[in-house]
């Protein structure tokens, strides 16, 4: 299905290093490639520092990349922008962070908060054409004119997460980058919240890359999905593949973390343990061997033998 249609986003051998001394850098990331296919959702997950939001920061230019290719809707968007590219980007690519808290001005009203980049950036011809779309999406996201003119301290955690969202949608982007946008929720809020993600994508046509290391929420809310460590992709495949024929020991031990809903199933779970150094694994020595047109794992040919044997 998907290898007919364009990525809207292609990503190749994606490198964000950070020079933290003389002597040291951090390989945040290091060449990873994958893409997104317009209106799909495509989730990112992998434990703490595997450089989940470093990719995601990296695509949405918050970083000079150190080296690799990101073409955004046919635009190469990985070298210096030109300042048509900058104002296409910043319309048509949008963040929602995991602390809405940290990213909302305390001092702003809702309103004038979700208006702010229609502002910026010119996309309405009159205040009233402001307003009318900001009150389309606050109804949208399932909140009140009335909210609107509240401050964002006067919201609970969910609903700061439907004003970040609101936010972000309220530019019509291409695409959305969801920073563990629901990571900081209680879990019953956090079905309420990606669930409303998914309707809005139904209905916009929005595409999602989704962050997280909750594997059960990714699961829910994705099409495909890459398993991310220590700067690499070390597979992907759509979300059946990976749940049902996972390849990579790291995948399986991510797998196996998770608890399953029956208590007698859960009692037996057996939490898979993941050692690279142990088992001798160097990502810089794989390539990526293909399973199936979307099923990827990054591997050496002996490795690759040896995990689908
Ligand atoms: N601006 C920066 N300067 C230096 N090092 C950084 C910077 N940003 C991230 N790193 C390092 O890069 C690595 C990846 O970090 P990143 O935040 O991308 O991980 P993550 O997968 O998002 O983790 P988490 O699940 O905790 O959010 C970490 O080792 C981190 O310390
Ligand atoms: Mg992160």
């Amino acid at each position: 299905m998907s290898e007919a249609k364009k990525p809207l986003l292609h990503v190749e051998n994606l490198k964000q290093y950070f020079k933290i001394s003389r002597t040291f850098t951090t390989k945040a990331v290091d060449g990873i490639s994958f893409d997104i296919y317009e209106g799909e959702t495509y989730g990112l997950v992998g434990e703490s520092g595997s450089g989940k939001s470093t990719t995601g920061r990296s695509i949405i230019r918050l970083y000079d990349p150190t080296d690799g290719k990101i073409i955004f809707d046919g635009r190469d968007i990985s070298k210096k922008l030109s300042k048509e590219d900058a104002s296409y980007l910043r319309t048509n690519m949008q963040m929602i962070f995991q602390d809405p808290m940290a990213c909302l001005n305390p001092r702003k009203k809702v309103k004038e908060i979700i208006a702010q980049g229609l502002e910026i950036h010119h996309v309405c011809s009159s205040q009233k054409e402001v307003d009318e779309k900001v009150y389309a999406i606050l109804e949208k996201v399932g909140l009140s004119k009335e909210q609107a003119t509240r401050f964002p301290s006067q919201f609970s955690g969910g609903q700061r997460q439907r004003v970040g969202i609101a936010r972000a949608l309220v530019m019509n982007p291409k695409l959305v980058i969801a920073d563990e946008c629901i990571s900081a929720l209680d879990v019953s809020i956090q079905a309420q919240v990606v669930n409303l993600m998914k309707d809005l994508q139904e209905e916009l046509g929005t595409t999602y890359l989704f962050i997280a290391h909750d594997l059960s929420m990714v699961k829910y809310i994705s099409d495909r999905i890459g398993i991310m460590h220590l700067g690499h992709i070390v597979e992907t495949g759509t979300t059946d593949e990976i749940f049902t024929n996972p390849i990579h020991p790291y995948t399986k031990s991510l797998l196996s973390a998770i608890p399953h809903p029956n208590p007698i199933v859960e009692k037996n779970r057996v939490a898979i343990t993941y050692d690279k150094e142990k088992e001798g694994v160097d990502y810089t020595k794989g390539v990526q061997h293909k399973l199936t047109d979307t099923h990827i794992v990054l591997a050496t040919d002996e490795e690759f033998a040896r995990w689908t044997k």
